[in-house]
């Protein structure tokens, strides 16, 4: 079966796009990845891409003049690197309208709260501020409002008495290097579908007490 062709999104780390390396490079995996930008030059996302062998480009949002010839660049770059799929994985630029519609359904994000709470920044000082119980993550598919669109795969972690947001978001991260090459694999084999506001999973299971839902298989 052939593989979809994804380009990965990336402004910093990495970790979450390593998750997704890991993931592809079993032969199996229905996701390859052909390319990963980022734009700031120098971070360690770009490091661990070229450490797979995997092809890097830097577009710089600084050297555009806004946000709409940013996108049309990032856009031209995506097409002719073949991508037919997109994950930003702590890609911290908002798209413009134009930019997410023409991926509509093939631009999924993953964001490290449980959707719809906690949209922005600083997802776990707030968690911890508002006194809820769980923290979590999610992958979805990208709309134009930030941090919005149907959810595909959301992970929980519960937040512990004295939880400060590094250890919590420690523990955050953990879970979003397992949800987000399950919704890689759940989307790139057509089983994941969008129908109106939310995602139809094809033969996914669901257990009750599972903290990552659906469940990995
Ligand atoms: C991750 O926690 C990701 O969920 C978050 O940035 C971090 C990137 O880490 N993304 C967002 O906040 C987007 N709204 P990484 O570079 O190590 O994957």
């Amino acid at each position: 079966m052939a593989r979809v062709k994804v380009a990965v999104l990336i402004s910093g780390r990495g970790s979450n796009l390593q998750s997704l390396i890991d993931a592809c490079a079993d032969p199996s995996f229905p996701a390859e990845i052909v390319h990963v930008l980022s734009n700031v030059a120098g971070v360690l996302g770009l490091e661990r891409a070229e450490q797979a062998g995997i092809a890097t480009s830097v577009i710089s949002h600084r050297d555009f003049p806004d946000r709409a010839a940013f996108d049309r660049a990032v856009d031209a770059r995506l097409r002719a690197v073949g991508a037919e799929l997109i994950c930003l994985a702590g890609f911290m630029r908002i798209l413009t309208e134009a930019f997410v519609e023409s991926w509509r359904d093939r631009l999924i994000n993953i964001h490290p709260s449980l959707l719809p709470s906690f949209k922005g920044l600083h997802t776990h000082e707030r968690a911890i501020a508002a006194g809820v119980r769980f923290a979590g993550c999610t992958v979805h598919f990208v709309r134009p409002a930030m941090d919005d669109g149907p959810i595909i795969v959301q992970a929980a972690v519960p937040i512990l008495p004295g939880d400060d947001a590094d250890g919590l978001g420690r523990r955050v991260l953990a879970a979003e290097h397992r949800c987000y090459p399950l919704a890689l694999k759940l989307v790139a084999s057509g089983r994941a579908v969008v129908s109106g506001d939310t995602v139809t999973v094809r033969s996914a299971t669901s257990p009750e007490n599972a903290t990552i839902n659906p469940a990995e298989d």
